[in-house]
């Protein structure tokens, strides 16, 4: 090999180790990207006991998805499970819908999540909302009517 050949061969090299540095940092911020508390608000102190926020949640739940996502969110024939929706829905996700709402058109049937970003009682407690369902998605909460954490 020439010196010159040499010296390309090492640009090369550095390029390379460069790119693959770079490239691996970006993955690790993605993966960080996913930050645990913001996914999992909840706190659960005994069976079926929860933090004031989840057991909130329940209520306003209750109050405003109940009628077409079903008792204790496990789904209605005209709306879908948000237990099984929050498996893969992330937080900014779910927020997203309840505030814009969302309409399916198929072949005939006709589904609208309404927008609820002007309904100030669901707004308010959003996060209590998104709380109580990710609580019941993970399992860690059972049907039904939670108990509260002593404050
Ligand atoms: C009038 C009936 C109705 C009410 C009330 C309602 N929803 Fe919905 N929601 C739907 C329907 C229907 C869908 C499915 C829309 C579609 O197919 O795109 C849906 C979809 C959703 C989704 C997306 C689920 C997914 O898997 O992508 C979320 C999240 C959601 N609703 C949350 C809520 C919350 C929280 C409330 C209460 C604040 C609520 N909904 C109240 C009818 C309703």
């Amino acid at each position: 090999m020439t010196r010159g050949q040499h010296l390309l061969l090492g640009v090369v090299v550095v390029v390379l180790l460069a790119v693959s540095v770079i490239a691996g940092g970006f993955a690790q911020q993605q993966a960080e990207d996913y930050d645990e508390e913001y996914e999992r608000p909840y706190r659960v102190c005994a069976e079926n006991t929860v933090d004031f926020g989840t057991y909130n949640g329940y209520r306003r739940y209750d109050g405003f998805c109940l009628r077409c996502h079903g008792p204790d969110g496990a789904g209605s024939s005209y709306a879908p499970s948000l237990v099984e929706s929050l498996k893969t829905l992330r937080r900014d996700d779910f927020n997203e819908v309840v505030v814009n709402g969302r309409m399916n058109l198929q072949a005939g049937q006709q589904s609208v999540m309404p927008s609820f970003g002007h309904v100030e009682d669901v707004m308010l407690y959003l996060d209590d909302i998104y709380s109580y369902l990710k609580a019941r998605s993970d399992g860690k909460l059972g049907r039904g009517r939670p108990k509260r954490c002593p404050s």
